[in-house]
This record gives structure tokens, sequence and C-alpha cells, in this order.
């Protein structure tokens, strides 16, 4: 007989209906048995009497199950109003059990907040049957496909570009994978599919998407995802900052209306809060501006703008500059200065603004992006002022001579898919929002990665490790 769901159940009442999934809770009322059958729709309640009741007694939590019975109204008094098959009930005529299943290290009926963060990553593929993972997981899945419909329906191409590619200076240190055919050289994992992006401008694609992930080697907070994370990257070409904002914040605001109505959106259109502004009144460059931060349903969405183009530079920037220039991209070195700040470059370069716009979401900073230097003297002069020597402006080379055949004005947003979530969602930290996220220590999820390699791979790549002995300090 064919499978129907938990959730199809009260459509086949007084039917003989087959389900399969596993087994959430069972009690034993004598030969009675109840046991709450869940599968990805949510969970149904079958009764097992008779012979069927002591079979149906060998059940534990997580056992995998089919089973055939006929779907019965439950008398009123029973009602489950928090299930959507509450209303109902399977009474059991076979029962097969497909897999039997060892106790869980962790309850997974619960919202799981309290339980150890590393035990709950290690066993994640069961951590993930709870609830508000499903929940999670299934509505970043809603707000991919959302994006993507809507992005493509204004005539956006979505575009994959490398993962295995030069260092892109976002600002973070970069994940290094070794090459086998060029030995002693190294790839760099994307901080940001930035220079590509830019290039699909050149190539004239004019409007570009993906779902981008990024990866970055910096230290984890609980908006900050170690290791990678992903963008809804975008890129237009022919627009003023106005249109980026104005198509972001329109889809955004669709979003949330279309698949989060229980969710309000403060002020529409989204307050333009200039940096210096925020910094005076609020003390930082992502304002939180809700009215009632106790309404998990408020959202307050803001740009910041008319941010400096340059911040101090400090010993800990990891910009390639020399390390002797004093002045540090507060976003990247390929924001475009505002109009009326060009001759600043050469006079107070601290003073210029940058056409660069966050976009923050409860006191959260959930994207960025800019307008892009288009023309190449600004853009060396850029190189210049953030201290790049000749042989660093090489390493750049490729961009400066993309843009020398015929570069459309262009810029961009990336707000980051875990870090929206996360705020939409009220939850406590990004992890919980990524299906399979890196542990705060930095070890993968599950497989434990980073681990050590055999002496071959390694002879292969030409590498050769030091071994850490038991004295050095770990
Ligand atoms: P930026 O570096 O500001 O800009 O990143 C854009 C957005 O990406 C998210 N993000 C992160 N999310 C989780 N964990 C992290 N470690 C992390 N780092 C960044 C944030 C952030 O607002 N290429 C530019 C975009 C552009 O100019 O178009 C860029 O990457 O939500």
């Amino acid at each position: 007989m064919e499978r129907i769901l938990a959730s199809q159940t009260p459509e086949y009442i007084e039917k003989e209906v087959t389900i399969k999934g596993w087994v959430n809770a069972n009690r034993s009322h004598g030969p009675i048995v109840f046991a709450d059958i869940r599968d990805r729709s949510g969970l149904v309640q079958v009764v097992f009497m008779d012979e069927l009741g002591s079979k149906a007694n060998e059940l534990k939590p997580e056992y995998v199950v089919e089973i055939t019975g006929t779907v019965q109204s439950r008398s009123e008094r029973y009602f489950n109003e928090k299930l959507i098959s509450g209303k109902v009930e399977i009474a059991a005529s076979n029962l097969t059990i497909l897999n039997t299943a060892q106790t869980t290290p962790f309850p997974i009926d619960t919202d799981g907040h309290d339980i150890d963060e590393d035990l709950r990553l290690k066993y994640r593929y069961l951590d993930l049957r709870r609830e508000r993972l499903q929940k999670h997981i299934k509505n970043r899945s809603k707000v991919t496909q959302f994006v993507r419909n809507w992005l493509v329906g204004k005539d956006f191409t979505e575009i994959e570009t490398p993962i295995l590619t030069k260092s892109t200076p976002e600002g973070a240190r970069d994940f290094l994978v070794p090459s086998r055919l060029q030995k002693g050289e190294f790839y760099a994992l994307p901080q940001s599919p930035q220079q590509y992006k830019q290039m699909l401008m050149v190539a004239g694609f004019e409007r570009y998407f993906q779902l981008a992930r990024c990866f970055r080697d910096e230290d984890p907070r609980a908006d900050r995802a170690y290791a990678e994370f992903t963008q809804i990257d975008m890129e237009m070409s022919f627009v003023t900052q106005e249109d980026i904002l104005k198509l972001t914040e329109t889809m955004f605001t669709e979003l949330v209306e279309t698949l989060f109505p229980e969710k309000h959106i403060l002020k529409k259109p989204w307050p333009r809060i200039p940096y210096y502004q925020a910094m005076e009144k609020y003390g930082n460059d992502k304002p939180d501006i809700r009215e009632n931060t106790d309404d998990p349903n408020e959202l307050a969405f803001a740009w910041v703008v008319d941010f400096p183009l340059f911040a101090p530079q400090s010993s800990d920037d990891f910009f390639h500059g020399s390390g002797k220039a004093k002045f540090a991209p507060s976003h990247h070195m390929f924001t475009a200065p505002h109009p009326d700040d060009i001759g600043l470059l050469e006079t107070d370069p601290l003073k210029a603004r940058g056409l660069q716009h966050d976009m923050v979401l409860n006191g959260h900073e959930v994207g960025g992006g800019s307008i892009r230097i288009h023309d190449a003297k600004i853009q060396e002069k850029i190189f210049e002022l953030i201290g790049f020597t000749p042989e660093q402006m090489k390493e750049f080379e490729h961009m400066l001579t993309a843009f020398s055949y015929g570069v459309p004005p262009h810029g961009g947003v990336a707000p980051g898919l875990d870090r929206f979530l996360y705020t939409l969602f009220g939850e406590t930290s990004l992890r919980e929002v990524m299906a399979f996220p890196t542990q705060a220590s930095g070890k993968t999820s599950v497989m434990d990665a980073p681990s050590v390699v055999t002496d071959e791979q390694l002879k292969e790549l030409g590498i050769s490790v030091t071994k850490k002995s038991s004295t050095d300090n770990v």
C-alpha cells in the first residue's frame, strides 16, 4: 500500500493507510500500546491492541517502523490541538520494524538549548531530528527558494564562482589549500566572491547572484560562524546606490511578508542612517532601533550609509598592506569613494566617505555592500593609500586589466544568509540555523575535521610537517 504522511491522516478517516517513520514515544496501558510516529510532516498517534500490542511493546524511541491500519476519529476529549493529526489516530493492523535504534545520547524531544553543544554537534544528525531544528532548516530552504525565484524574476543570472581561488582580502585570514601540481603553492578559499562578481560585470551579465559559500579563518562569536557561512551575493551594473538599496529592501520585505506573516517590519521604507549619526546616537554602526525588544516578531531593518572610506590601519589588519600605510579600507578596497570626496583622497583620506551600505536588522549587521570603483586611476590611488607595494599591486593586476576593457559602473550587496536567519528566528547562535556547523573549537560537526593526513599525501604535495613535541606549548 502506498505510504501517506502523518499530516495527511485526517483526510483518510475510516480508510486503511500505511505510514512509515520513527517512534517518537510509546506508552503501554496493559495490552494496549500507544505510539507517536514521526515522519517529515510531523506526528500521528497509533494504537496497537491484542497481539499487536505485545509486539508494539518491543518498540523503543527512534525505531524505524512501517505501520498499516485504519484511520479513526478520536473522541473530542482526546483531541490534541498541538498536532496537525490531533483529531485522529490509526488503529494498527500490521507493524513492521524496519530498523532498531540505540538510545540517543541526549533527548531530541526538547528544544535542545540546554544540552552541551559539542555533544549536539558530534551527533548532529540526531540533533537535527528535533522539531526546532527541522523547522529552521526547512525555513532556510524556503528562504533560499524565495530569493532564487525573486531574483531570477528580476532578470538576475545565478552563477557559481570558484572555491579554489586566490586570496580575496575581506579582512580575515585565508584558508589555504596546497597544490599537488604546483608544489609549494597554495590556493585560497574565497572569503567572498568579490572579485569574480566584479569580473562578471565586465563580462556583461549585468545582474548576478549566487548563494555563495564564504570561508574566513576568524574567531567565532554568537553572530559569526567559524570557517564557513553563506551569503546571498549580488552584483549589478549601471545602478546607483539607491537602486541597490531599493531592490534589496523590496526583496527582503516581500520575503518576510510572504513566508513569515507573523512578523512585522517596524519601519517601511527602512530608515537610512548616516554612519556618524549612528555612532553619535547609538554608539555603534549597527543600531538596534526596535521599539519593543521583548516582541520576538518585531523586525527593525535599517541601512547605515556614508561610512568613512578608510579606518586608521591597525596591527591586526590582515590586508596585504606594507604595514607602513596609515589607512585600511573600512569595507574593502574596491569600494568607491563618495564623488564629492575624491579630492580628500589627496588631502585628508580619513575624512573621505565611501559609497558603502550596511544592512542592519535588530542590532545585527546582516549585510554589506557598496558601489565599486570602476576607474583604474582611483583604484591605483586606493592601493597606494593602503600601502600596497608594486609587488602587492601586481596581485590585483587581473582586476586592473579586466577594468581596461570597458567596465560598466557597478555595485552590489551581500546579505549573510546565516546571520539574517539567526536574527529572524531570534536564535542564540548562528550554528542553530546551519545543518552541519563547525564547532567553536574549529572542529567540524560529526566528521571532526581537520585531521592528520598520511605521510604519502604530504609527500605528494611536497609538504613536510613539523610534528608537535610533547614539550611544545599548545
Ligand atoms: P562583508 O565582509 O561585509 O562583505 O560580508 C557581508 C555579510 O556576510 C556576513 N558575514 C558572516 N556571516 C557569518 N559568519 C561570518 N564569519 C561572517 N562574515 C561576514 C554578514 C555580513 O554582513 N564582498 C563583500 C560584499 C559586497 O561588497 O558586496 C563582503 O563579503 O552578514
